[in-house]
């Protein structure tokens, strides 16, 4: 069986910077069109002129053989972010959205929020100007169980938001669970990105056989009945689901130590991976809207014209499943099974 698409959007990527930025961009770059990048480097980025370096140096890291690559850049939401400079960003196209992080919720999010009613003066500015609010829905509260965070975060925060600015577009990053899929159902101004390690696995994939760090990411992978209501809504073509592979790479010295790292490193197989999750659900010809279409649609943009081939035909050959940074540090891949199963050709 083979399938032709436009080439797909990454809309929720983390590129890191330096040698793990050199390492990573490729996989991205080779594969992925436009390309929202994350604000949570080690010092988050707050300002537009500290958003356009940043897009200068992936621009500078990215291979010579990218597709079409366009990296989108954020801001990341916080008490740092001056109003008149966002709106400038906003005008001059440089930033497309900003990232709100509950604080402590996963990686470089210390600088993130305590209550998104904090920033209703930004949110308007996003509002006044259509650009989304990206949101990472995760509550932070040590009393609630870790498989019920983001229900919680939803009930508690972006409910009431939502309700309060109702002009105002979020993007539910990441969404996990039947929770995220019913707020998305029930709010016109919201949609959601949906990763492939979401799609493809359930919590038993990350604790019954091995405790497995490689699978383990924010929010955490959940139940199998969370699991099935986002394959459920990926595949049937609705628009306001679409592809965000929130591939975010970790050195296994810092997966593998006593406190694993939350991400999955996915930009490298994570198409194979979709395209296998499509292919078992009987919704091949829905995974165009997922991965290049719908997302382009929700950030008011034309979907590539150029095509990528999916062939399903069992590759014989030891892909890779780790990659070195120039430091030495390795990562793991994601999906290399799924990669056996899929050849990938980038169409003229
Ligand atoms: O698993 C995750 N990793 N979730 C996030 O929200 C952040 C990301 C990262 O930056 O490593
Ligand atoms: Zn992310």
């Amino acid at each position: 069986m083979t399938i032709e698409i436009p080439v797909p959007d990454d809309w929720h990527v983390h590129l890191r910077d330096d040698d793990m930025l050199d390492a990573v961009v490729g996989y991205t770059a080779r594969r992925f069109r436009y390309a929202m990048v994350m604000p949570n480097l080690a010092a988050p980025i707050t300002d537009v002129a500290d958003a356009e370096a940043y897009r200068d140096r992936i621009v500078a890291a990215a291979p010579d053989d990218a597709v079409d690559f366009r990296p989108q850049m954020t801001l990341y939401c916080s008490s740092a972010v001056d109003l008149a400079d966002l709106r400038a960003g906003i005008e001059s196209g440089v930033i497309r959205a900003v990232k709100y992080y509950p604080a402590g919720a996963t990686t470089n999010s210390a600088a993130g929020g305590t209550a998104m009613a904090d920033f209703i003066d930004l949110y308007e500015v996003l509002a006044d100007t259509d650009t989304r609010l990206l949101v990472h829905a995760e509550s932070t509260d040590p009393s609630v169980d870790i498989f019920a965070r983001e229900a919680a975060f939803i009930e508690r925060e972006l409910i009431p938001l939502a309700a309060r600015l109702p002009e105002l577009g979020i993007t539910l990053e990441h969404v996990s669970t039947k929770a995220g899929i019913a707020f998305v159902d029930d709010h016109e101004q919201a949609g959601a990105t949906v990763t492939p390690h979401h799609l493809a696995k359930e919590r038993s994939d990350l604790l019954a056989d091995g405790m497995r760090p490689d699978l383990y990411c924010k929010p955490v992978i959940n139940s199998a009945e969370d699991r099935d209501a986002l394959v459920a809504a990926a595949t049937s073509g609705r628009a306001d689901f679409f592809l965000g592979t929130d591939s975010a790479p970790h050195p296994t010295t810092a997966k593998y130590g006593p406190k694993a790292k939350a991400g999955v490193f996915n930009a490298a197989y994570g198409l194979e991976v979709v395209a296998d999750v499509f292919d078992r659900a009987g919704a091949i010809d829905n995974l165009a809207a997922f991965t290049s279409t719908n997302g382009a649609a929700c950030y008011g943009v034309e979907p590539s014209e150029r095509r990528l081939r999916l062939e399903k035909s069992d590759i014989d050959a030891d892909l890779a499943t780790t990659f070195s940074t120039a430091n030495g540090d390795e990562v793991v891949l994601f999906g290399a099974d799924a990669a056996t199963r899929w050849s990938v050709t980038l169409l003229d």
